[in-house]
This record gives structure tokens, sequence and C-alpha cells, in this order.
């Protein structure tokens, strides 16, 4: 199974301040270092945490995959076609939300999402949607021409009771199937963390995930013994 690290949230912590620090091209870098198998990171139409300045430089020192998450505008189409990811996610945006809430709502808008993905293909970009988990929904998605589809698991990480999250889970699953059975490379993502993980891994039809904010925050904690002793001793120097 791959795994596709999202580095915004590196991009959003530099953006706290507005400075240089920490920069989401050294954290592709790195967690390239470390074996993911794609870099994943949104350019939203508000830019708040990544800046077109990181995609031109990801674009550069990317080897790997570079996944863009974007909506399907103009405006992104247009950087999608200058930069050439390896992928393109599509995405719904919403300028008010805090991250992506929803999957695309594909049956509403399928003719502008079959020409997204044309013109993308058509530059040697693949394209996935991203999805809620529900048959109907893959069904739709088929209808674009899209390459791939990543299921939502936010429904599944949000869930707290145990017979909430069997069915949320359930849901995944058989999306999965019915994408596979479509022909579609099956990614998730969205809320997986280093608790609920396990059970989306072990579905044998996903082949990726694609995880942001759980991995960046634990950076920051396992990361922060060793920043504190570095500043120690540059002061005790
Ligand atoms: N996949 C998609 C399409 C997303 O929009 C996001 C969030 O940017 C993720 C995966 C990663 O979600 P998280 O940061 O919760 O791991």
């Amino acid at each position: 199974m791959k795994l596709g690290v999202n580095i915004d949230h590196t991009a959003t912590l530099r953006q706290a301040r507005g400075g240089v620090d920490p920069d989401p091209v050294a954290a592709a870098i790195l967690a390239t270092l470390a074996g993911a198998d794609s870099v994943v990171c949104h350019l939203r139409e508000d830019r708040r945490h990544l800046q077109d300045r990181d995609l031109h430089i990801l674009r550069q020192v990317v080897h790997t995959r570079l996944n863009l998450e974007m909506a399907a505008t103009q405006e992104m189409l247009e950087v999608a076609l200058m930069i050439k990811p390896e992928v393109v996610t599509l995405v719904p945006e919403r300028r008010e939300e805090r991250t992506t809430e929803g999957g695309l709502d594909v049956s509403s808008q399928i003719g502008k999402l079959k020409d997204a993905v044309e013109t993308l293909n058509a530059s040697g970009i693949e394209v996935s949607l991203f999805i809620n988990p529900k048959i109907s929904v893959v069904r739709e998605a088929a209808k674009t021409g899209a390459q791939a589809v990543e299921l939502h698991t936010g429904f599944y990480a949000d869930t707290r009771d145990e017979a909430g999250r069997d069915s949320a889970r359930e849901d995944v699953r058989s999306a999965a199937i019915a994408a596979t059975k479509l022909g579609f490379f099956v990614a998730a993502g969205h809320g997986l963390n280093y608790h609920n993980v396990a059970s989306i891994a072990a579905i044998p039809e996903i082949q990726e995930l694609n995880i942001g904010h759980s991995i960046i925050a634990r950076a920051v904690m396992v990361g922060l013994p060793k920043a504190v002793e570095e500043m120690r001793y540059l002061m005790e120097r």
C-alpha cells in the first residue's frame, strides 16, 4: 500500500508567522527520504497555507509523485497545466471551511468534471476525484473518465461510537470494491491517524492512503525533545 504525505500543515505553521519556517519543501524532501511514495499538497484559492512559490519548488524537487489537490476552477486548471504534477486530485472547496469537509458533488457537475479530466489527461496528468464513500457516487465518478478516486475517510474518523464507526468503515470498504470493479485506482484519506489507520489500511482494494495532519502533528511532538535540547546547547555554549 502506498503512502502519500500531505505537507500542507507545515505551511500552516509557517503562515502563522508569515516567515519562512518551517518550509513545506523541506518537509516534502524529508517525507520522501523517510519512505513516502508521494507528496500531496493543496493549493487553495485563498492561499491560506501552501503558496504558489512552494508548488513551483515542489515540482522541481519531488521526483516520486506530486499529487496536487485543487478545485476544478479555471485558475487552478491553468496552474496544474503549468506545474504538471503526476496527479491532480479534484476536491470541493469552500472558503469558510476549516479543511475539505465533504467529497465532490459529482452528479451535479459531471460535465464540468469530465472537461477538467480531459484537459488534465491531455497534458499527461492523471486525475483522482475526492468523493464520499458511497457506491452511487462511485458510479457517477465513472462517467467523468477519471483514473482514480480518493474515498473520504473523514466520516469514519470522526465517528466516536463503535457501531457507527464500523458502519462508516463498511461504507468505505463497499465503495472501494465498487470502484475497483469499475477500474479505478483507489485511494483513501482524511482524518486518518495513528489510532484509526489500521482498519482502513486492512481493506485490500485500497491502494493508497493520503495522510497529512496527524503526521505533521506527530512530527511536532516527537521532534520537540530534540529541538529543546538543541536550543539549550546553544544557550549554554
Ligand atoms: N485527502 C484529501 C483530498 C484532503 O483534502 C486532505 C486534507 O487536505 C487529506 C487527504 C489529508 O487529510 P488529513 O490532513 O486529515 O490527513
